[in-house]
């Protein structure tokens, strides 16, 4: 029925390691807890015989996409279901909406490019020497990615307790608590363990060669964090991507301000879905300070606990031109393969065409203050 449903399917067949890997956030969780908190609390004003022919379909960087949610990036999606990657860039392409490959991911950006035609973009993380964004940026041009995310809030990682006690990082490792789990959940164990092929960081395998262990890429990705990195790292890497360049991570105005200074097409603001700094604000109450300072002709992205196509409406209300999808597609995934992830992305696309009706709105373009009620206070 909704995404929530799905979130209770991926439980019942991820073994708790997986499970809360893909829904955990960094310690107390209070960030990740206020996400939803806060887009809860927004209220939307009914308004009656708006007309009901609504088009959700949305320009961004001059491509129409049927709706204005986004796959946004995320790593190691082939623990959940193998070739996971491939399914939700499938299904993001048959839906008709952007989706964008991680560095972390599973799949490699070229066997991407290869199987799934449609426009997608690709989401760089700051690791390294300045020849490691270099190699990558260069392979994503030429695998037709047509816009780079550039991830700054993740210099190191959020200390994400959940992982930490199941002694996950970037890998699953055999221990007595992982078999015993994994036996628990068959369905689980018998596709991604026991049947396809184990899910490696497949971009990063060019930097070691294909005989790298899952082990010595896992390594790698710890091995490369930068946390040196600078905004003149930024221009550097404005000059080597000739398309559009967002900046992800941003919740100070501020940043936005200094992001659009070295470059930026457009920003993202996230705090990474509570995965990173916990006590961060909610997404949506820094959305309109930062709308209000960015220039016209600036792209504003938002993620952070999309769960409802009302979700969509709201961020959409505040100043967001569209928004990232994180965790909503991967409980599809997890609950479903191919099919959860049609199922995630129906069921927003379904709500946020009702919600548009309820509203008055017909397109998303026109969404504004006007029809948020009470907005002070829920971001007081
Ligand atoms: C992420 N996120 C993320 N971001 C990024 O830039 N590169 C990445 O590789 C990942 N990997 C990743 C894995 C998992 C399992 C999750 C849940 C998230 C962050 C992601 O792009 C996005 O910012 C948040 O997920 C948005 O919040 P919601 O929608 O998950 O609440």
């Amino acid at each position: 029925m909704n995404i929530d449903d799905l979130r209770r399917l991926a439980r019942a067949r991820l073994p708790r390691v997986v499970f809360d890997y893909l829904d955990g956030g960094a310690e107390d969780e209070t960030t990740l807890r206020a996400n939803r908190q806060a887009l809860d609390d927004l209220r939307l004003t009914p308004r009656l015989l708006g007309g009901g022919h609504v088009d959700l379909s949305t320009e961004i960087f001059g491509q129409r996409y049927a709706a204005p949610f986004l796959i946004g990036p995320t790593g190691l999606n082939g623990i959940y279901w193998p070739d996971g990657d491939l399914h939700i860039a499938a299904a993001a392409a048959e839906a008709g909406i952007g989706f964008t490959l991680s560095t972390a991911s599973n799949t490699s950006m070229e066997t991407i490019a290869e199987r799934v035609a449609a426009p997608r973009w690709f989401q760089l993380y700051p690791w390294g020497k300045p020849d490691f964004s270099q190699a990558l940026i260069e392979r994503a041009e030429v695998a037709g990615y047509s816009a780079l995310i550039l991830t700054l809030d993740s210099l190191v990682g959020g200390k994400r307790e959940r992982d930490l006690r199941h002694g996950f990082s970037h890998e699953i490792r055999m221990s007595a608590q992982v078999v015993l789990d994994g036996l628990l959940h068959p369905r689980w164990l018998a596709s991604v363990w026991l049947g396809g092929k184990r899910p490696r960081f497949e971009n990063l395998e060019r930097f070691l060669g294909k005989g790298a262990s899952n082990a010595e890429l896992a390594d790698f990705t710890r091995s490369q964090r930068n946390p040196q990195f600078s905004w003149d790292d930024v221009r550097r890497i404005r000059k080597q991507w000739s398309g559009p360049l967002l900046i992800k991570g941003i919740i100070c105005p501020e940043d936005a301000r200094l992001a659009r200074q070295a470059g930026a097409d457009g920003i993202v603001v996230s705090n990474h879905g509570g995965r990173q700094l916990d006590g961060a604000p909610a997404t949506v109450s820094v959305l309109e300070r930062i709308a209000d300072q960015l220039e016209d002709g600036a792209t504003l992205l938002l993620d952070g606990g999309i769960r409802r196509g009302s979700d969509v409406v709201k961020a959409m209300a505040l100043g967001a031109h569209g928004v990232l999808l994180g965790r909503a597609p991967l409980y599809g995934l997890a609950a479903g393969g191919r099919e959860g992830v049609d199922r995630a992305l129906a069921i927003l696309a379904d709500e946020m065409e009702r919600t548009m009706i309820l509203i008055g709105c017909e397109r998303p373009r026109e969404l504004g203050r006007q029809h948020l009620a009470g907005v002070e206070r829920a971001l007081s």
